[in-house]
C-alpha cells in the first residue's frame, strides 16, 4: 500500500528542487482544461509550460484532456493509438456510442498524451444532458449561451471518459483528475455526483463574477464581502455559469487558485476558501552564456525597428537608436488589463517628454485581439515602401560595386563623381517620391469592425495621441496576437517581447498575469500591479522589486488618477535611463527567473494532488501538511550593485547624453541611501472611482 509522504509546500522556503517520495505506480493523473492544445489566454500557458515537468513526474500515467478542434490538431497534435489497454477500450467504447474521442501526443516540450473530445459531434446529447443537469443539480442553462453549452458537452464527456476508464481497469486505479476553470468544472461535479473513484482538484484562474464586476464600474476590492453574489450573477445573465463554477469549487476534494488575491476573492464570491494556492510557473530556459539573452534582445529589437521604419515611412523624423519600445499584450479587456490607465499615462508621458525637450521617442504597442477585417492598406503599404527603398539601395549598391570592381581591375582608383549615373539618381528619386505621405502614420494596423466604439481607439481620439511629428510618444495598436507568419510583423510573441524595452501591464483585475512573468524570464523589465497575482508574488519574494526591473503599481491603496500619475512617473524615469543602465537592469531582471520556474513552483501542484489523493482514498494515502514559519519564506535581497533603480533615481536632468552615461560613475552607498529614503509609505484605501475623469496635465 503506497504511503504518500507530505511535503512542506505552503511557502517557497528556498529555491532548492524537491524530492518527491511518492509511489504512484497505480495512480493516474488526468488534467482537464478547455485550453489544452487550444490557445485562448493564460490557462493554455499554464498547461503548456508545466507539461514537461508533469510528464517527468508521471510518465506514461499522465493524460491531458481538452476539446477537439481540427485546426489545432492539424498544427499541434500527432494522433496515435491509445497507449494502454484500458484506455483503448474506453475510447473504443465511447466512439462506438456516438462520440468522437481522439488520442495523441501534443507536440510541445514533454510531448504529453492528449485525449481530445469532439463536443460538436455529441451536440445531439445536449438537451438530454441539460435536463439531467437540471434534475440532479438544479442548474438550468439557456439555449443561447454557446460557451455554456460547450461546457456542458465537455463536462458530460469528461465524466463519461473518467467513469469508463475506471470501469475498464482490472485493478481499481487511483485516479487524480485536475480540472481548470469553470468551462471544465462540470466534469468534476458529475464525478462527485456519480461517486466515481476519482480524487478531484479544481483550480480557478479567475472567478466569473470577479471578471464581470471589475469590467463594470464597481469598486470591487472594497466591497468583496458585501456582494449579493446570486443577484450580481443574475443581473449579468451569467447565473448558470456562476452555478457551474461554484458547484465545481464546492464539490472538489481540493480547491486551489493561482494567487493569494484570487483566494480571497474566491472565498467571498464562491464561498470556499482555497485549500492551497498554486502559483503559475514557466519553463525557464537557461542560456549557457549570460549575455545570450542580451544578444537576443538586440536581434529582436532590430526586427521591430525594421517594422517601425516601414510603419512611419515619410515621418521618420526621430532617431531609432534613441527610441524605446513599450508594450501591453493580452486578451482585450480594456479596463481589467489596465489599457485605460496605460493610455492616460502615455498622454502624460508625452507631455513630460515634450516640455523637457527630450530627444527620446517612445513607441507603445497594444497587442490585444479585437474583431477586424484584416490588415489595413496603409499599414501594408508602409512595409512595401520600406522594402522598395531597401531594394533600391541594394540595386544602386550593386551597380556601384560593379563599377568600382571594374576600375580596380584596370589598376585605377575610381572617379567617385562618376560612380553614380543618371539612371541611379532617377531610381533613387523615384524611391524617395514614393515615401511621400498625406496622412499621419496609422495608429491601428488593421481595419477594425467596431472602429467607432472601440475603447482603445476612442481613448486615443480623446487624448489626441495621433503619431504626429511633435508627439514624443507614438502608438501602434495591433489588434491580433502576433505570429511569425504575419506579412506585416513576422515575429512570434516571444521574439517581440525580447525586442521591447518594457512591458506595461497595469491591470485592475489579474488573478496571476503571465505577461509580466514572461517578460521577467526573458530579462525584460515590466510594470504590474499590487492587484495582480504576479505583482503580489514578486512583492512577497523580492526586497526591492523595482531595482530588479519589476515595477509594481499601487492600484490597491490609490485612486485611478493617483495610480496613473505613479505609472507616468515609472515610465518617465524609465525613459531617463541610459543604455548602460537598461542593460544592467535587464541583467538583474533575468536573475529572477528561477523564482518563476516550474521546477520550484510545481511543488504546489504536487501538494494539491497529495491532498486530493488523501481525501479521496484515505485508506491508502495520508497527507501531513507542514506549516513552515513565514520567516523561512524565500526573499531576494536588494541588489548590492549598480545602477540606481529608475523608480528611485534622482537624476536631475533628462538631457544627459549616451556618451556621458557610458562614463557615469556609480556610488553604491549613495544609491543604497536613496533606496532607504524612498521606501513607500502605506496610505488609506480610497474608493475606486472609475467615473473620475483622468485629466491631462495642462499643456502650454
Ligand atoms: N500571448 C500570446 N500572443 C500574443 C500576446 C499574448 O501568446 O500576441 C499570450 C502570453 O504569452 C500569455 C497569454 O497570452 O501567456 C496571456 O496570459 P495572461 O495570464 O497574461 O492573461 P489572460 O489572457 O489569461 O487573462
Ligand atoms: C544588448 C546588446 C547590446 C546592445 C543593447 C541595446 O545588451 O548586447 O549590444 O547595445 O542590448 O540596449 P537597448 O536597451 O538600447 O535596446
Ligand atoms: C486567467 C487570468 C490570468 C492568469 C491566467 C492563468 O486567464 O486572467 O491572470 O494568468 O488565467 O492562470
Amino acid at each position: 500500500m503506497p504511503l504518500a509522504r507530505s511535503l512542506s509546500v505552503t511557502s517557497l522556503s528556498g529555491l532548492e528542487e524537491w524530492d518527491e517520495e511518492f509511489d504512484r505506480e497505480d495512480a493516474v493523473l488526468f488534467e482537464i482544461a478547455w485550453e489544452v492544445a487550444n490557445k485562448v489566454g493564460g490557462i493554455y500557458t499554464v498547461i503548456q509550460t508545466k507539461a514537461r515537468l508533469t510528464c517527468e513526474e508521471w510518465g506514461e500515467n499522465y493524460f491531458l484532456v481538452g476539446p477537439y478542434t481540427e485546426s489545432n490538431v492539424r498544427t499541434q497534435v500527432e494522433l496515435i493509438e491509445p497507449c494502454n489497454a484500458p484506455l483503448r477500450r474506453t475510447i473504443d467504447k465511447m466512439n462506438s456510442s456516438g462520440c468522437k474521442v481522439y488520442f495523441g501526443r501534443w507536440l510541445i516540450e514533454g510531448s504529453p498524451y492528449v485525449i481530445l473530445l469532439d463536443v460538436g459531434f455529441t451536440a445531439w446529447s445536449l438537451d438530454r444532458w441539460k435536463s439531467e443537469l437540471w434534475e440532479n443539480c438544479g442548474i438550468g442553462v439557456p439555449w443561447f449561451d454557446r460557451e455554456a453549452n460547450d461546457a456542458i458537452l465537455f463536462g458530460f464527456l469528461t465524466a463519461w471518459l473518467l467513469g469508463e476508464y475506471a470501469a475498464q481497469c482490472d485493478e481499481p486505479p487511483h485516479i487524480v483528475a485536475h480540472f481548470h476553470e469553470w468551462l471544465a468544472g462540470l466534469g468534476l461535479v458529475l464525478c462527485r455526483q456519480r461517486q466515481l473513484p476519482v480524487a478531484t482538484i479544481f483550480t480557478t484562474h479567475a472567478t466569473l463574477l470577479g471578471r464581470y464586476l471589475c469590467a463594470g464600474n464597481v469598486d470591487f476590492y472594497n466591497n468583496l464581502a458585501e456582494f449579493n453574489v446570486d443577484k450580481e450573477a443574475g443581473d449579468r445573465q451569467i447565473y448558470h455559469r456562476y452555478c457551474l463554477e461554484r458547484a465545481a469549487a464546492r464539490c472538489a476534494h481540493v480547491f486551489t487558485t493561482v494567487s493569494q488575491i484570487t483566494a480571497i476573492e474566491a472565498e467571498h464570491l464562491l464561498r470556499r476558501k482555497p485549500d492551497i494556492v498554486t502559483p503559475n510557473g514557466l519553463n525557464v530556459k537557461k542560456f549557457s552564456a549570460m549575455h545570450e539573452f542580451q544578444n537576443l534582445h538586440a536581434q529582436s529589437k532590430a526586427r521591430i525597428q525594421e517594422f517601425v521604419r516601414g510603419h512611419f515611412y515619410g515621418h521618420l523624423d526621430f532617431n531609432l537608436d534613441k527610441t524605446v519600445f513599450l508594450f501591453i499584450a493580452g486578451r482585450y479587456e480594456f479596463s481589467n488589463k489596465g489599457a485605460d490607465i496605460f493610455l492616460e499615462a502615455l498622454a502624460r508621458l508625452n507631455y513630460l517628454l515634450r516640455v523637457n525637450h527630450s530627444d527620446l521617442t517612445v513607441i507603445a504597442f497594444f497587442i490585444m485581439p479585437a474583431r477586424t477585417n484584416n490588415f489595413n492598406v496603409e499599414t501594408l503599404k508602409g512595409q512595401a515602401v520600406r522594402k522598395q527603398l531597401w531594394d533600391t539601395a541594394q540595386t544602386v549598391k550593386e551597380r556601384f560595386g560593379k563599377k568600382l570592381y571594374e576600375s580596380l581591375l584596370v589598376g585605377q582608383l575610381p572617379d567617385v563623381s562618376k560612380m553614380l549615373d543618371k539612371e541611379d539618381f532617377t531610381m533613387m528619386k523615384r524611391a524617395i517620391f514614393a515615401t511621400q505621405r498625406q496622412c499621419l502614420p496609422p495608429i491601428c494596423t488593421h481595419n477594425m469592425l467596431e472602429d467607432s466604439s472601440d475603447p482603445i481607439l476612442n481613448c486615443i481620439r480623446r487624448i489626441g495621441l495621433f503619431n504626429s511629428a511633435q508627439d514624443r510618444v507614438k502608438v501602434i495598436f495591433h489588434p491580433e496576437f502576433l505570429s511569425s507568419t504575419s506579412p506585416l510583423l513576422p515575429m512570434d510573441y516571444e521574439e517581440f517581447v525580447r525586442g521591447c524595452h518594457l512591458g506595461v501591464f497595469p491591470s485592475y483585475y489579474e488573478p496571476w498575469g503571465y505577461t509580466p512573468a514572461e517578460c521577467t524570464v526573458m530579462g525584460i523589465p515590466s510594470v504590474s500591479t499590487n492587484l495582480s497575482g504576479f505583482g503580489c508574488f514578486m512583492e512577497e519574494h523580492i526586497a526591492d522589486p523595482s531595482a530588479y526591473g519589476i515595477y509594481i503599481l499601487d492600484r490597491r491603496y490609490r485612486g485611478v488618477d493617483e495610480s496613473c500619475n505613479q505609472l507616468t512617473s515609472f515610465l518617465f524615469q524609465f525613459c531617463q535611463q541610459s543604455r548602460r543602465q537598461r542593460i544592467i537592469q535587464r541583467n538583474r531582471t533575468e536573475r529572477l527567473s528561477d523564482l518563476l520556474d516550474w521546477r520550484y513552483l510545481g511543488r504546489y501542484y504536487v501538494s494539491a494532488r497529495h491532498m486530493a489523493l488523501a481525501k479521496a482514498f484515505p485508506d491508502t494515502y495520508i497527507y501531513e501538511p507542514q506549516e513552515p514559519s513565514s520567516a523561512t519564506g524565500f526573499r531576494y535581497p536588494r541588489p548590492a550593485s549598480v545602477p540606481p533603480s529608475p523608480a528611485h533615481s534622482l537624476h536631475s536632468s533628462p538631457h544627459h547624453s549616451e556618451a556621458e552615461d557610458e562614463e557615469e560613475p556609480y556610488d553604491e552607498d549613495l544609491e543604497a541611501e536613496k533606496d532607504r529614503v524612498n521606501i513607500r509609505q502605506p496610505v488609506n484605501v480610497p474608493n475606486r472611482n472609475k467615473n473620475q475623469t483622468v485629466g491631462l496635465p495642462e499643456k502650454n
